[in-house]
């Protein structure tokens, strides 16, 4: 059975791009495998949260996972941080890392390029991230397509090291999630937490509702034919409408004479439809936070022993204790 890895950032409220783009296919994935997912607390670090956000976001993403149907019984969830072991095989893995293969990543390149006067933890991310990645011997690593290139360096990373060191560390494989659906924010553009368009996952009903009711679409009269391709709205129905509705939807579409209020509307109840049972579950954890904690306290035990033993083998390969 392959071991699947992935991180999230706890940097804001999770949406419900992060739900069809990512978080449903790191759900699926954990029948067939080895599941192993964190709250990247200490990489979310490199956008300086206050404490207290950081706190609050980590246990939200953690109830969010749990309601959307993470097995707790099976998948080992965590929080990064509370692997401390990660950071001094980050420090290790850092002195094979050439400071060129990290002055040509693309994310922190972008970052600089919008203005943000980086940290030293930003440039240093992706040996983090491959810390987290090879102290667990992950095979599989599901990440967005933005994410593939720091595969590529932990890749690049753990060969350097196994050829200075040995045999130590397993190559991981990445896994580039479906990106069939890049969901659109409220103003077309990708959803994204930094561009302030999001729906999250569980804001309040009303509140989706008003907020999928005043979506931006094009000025066509509801006479005319419209073209669902081009169409916001209808990227959301195709996300939680069945096979049958959306080929109807595509027909009314394409002949003309519906409007996008109509549209918009059954989003709406589509929308609240299924993300109704995930809520209830949200709820009954919200007053159980002491059942969340122990999901966190289990699953930081189970990788702790992992991330310990690879950590002793790097440190002994390395030439550091006795
Ligand atoms: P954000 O853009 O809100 O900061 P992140 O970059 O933290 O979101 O994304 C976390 C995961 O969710 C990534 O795997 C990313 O590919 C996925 N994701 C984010 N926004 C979307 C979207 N609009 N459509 C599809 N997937 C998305
Ligand atoms: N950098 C990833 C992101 O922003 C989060 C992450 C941290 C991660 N460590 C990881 C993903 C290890 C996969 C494996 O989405």
């Amino acid at each position: 059975m392959a071991r699947v890895l992935s991180g999230i950032q706890p940097s804001g409220k999770l949406h419900i791009g992060n739900f069809f783009g990512a978080i449903r296919q790191h759900l699926a994935l954990q029948s067939e495998n080895e599941g192993f997912y964190f709250i990247a607390d200490y990489h979310a670090m490199t956008s300086n949260p206050s404490a207290d956000e950081l706190r609050k976001r980590s246990l939200e993403v953690v109830m969010d996972y749990i309601a959307l149907g993470l097995d707790t019984n099976k998948t080992v969830f965590w929080r990064q941080s509370d692997v401390p072991e990660v950071t001094e095989l980050a420090w290790i893995l850092s002195c094979v890392t050439p400071m060129g293969l990290l002055q040509r990543c693309t994310s922190f390149k972008d970052k600089v390029a919008q203005g943000l006067s980086p940290n030293h933890g930003l440039f240093a991310y992706p040996v983090l991230q491959a810390a987290d990645i090879l102290a667990y011997h992950s095979n599989l690593v599901p990440v967005g397509a933005d994410q593939k290139q720091h595969i590529e360096v932990t890749r690049d990373i753990a060969q350097r090291f196994n050829n200075f060191y040995g045999e130590v560390l397993t190559i991981p494989e990445d896994y580039i999630l479906d990106e069939v659906a890049v969901v659109p924010g409220l103003d077309g553009r990708k959803m994204s937490k930094s561009y302030d368009n999001t729906i999250e996952i569980f804001e309040p009903e009303s509140s989706v509702k008003k907020k999928i009711m005043r979506m931006q679409t094009d000025s066509t009269p509801v006479e005319e034919p419209k073209d669902p391709d081009k169409c916001n709205i209808f990227a959301l129905l195709r996300l939680v409408a069945s096979k049958e509705e959306i080929q109807e939807w595509d027909q009314k579409y394409r002949a003309g004479g519906v409007g996008y209020g109509s549209t918009k509307k059954r989003v709406v109840e589509l929308m609240h439809e299924y993300f109704r049972p995930y809520r209830a579950k949200r709820t009954e954890l919200e007053n159980n936070i002491d059942f969340v904690k122990q999901v966190l306290a289990d699953g930081a035990a189970r990788a702790r022993s992992i991330a310990r033993k690879t950590l002793d083998e790097v440190r002994k390969a390395v030439g550091l204790g006795a």
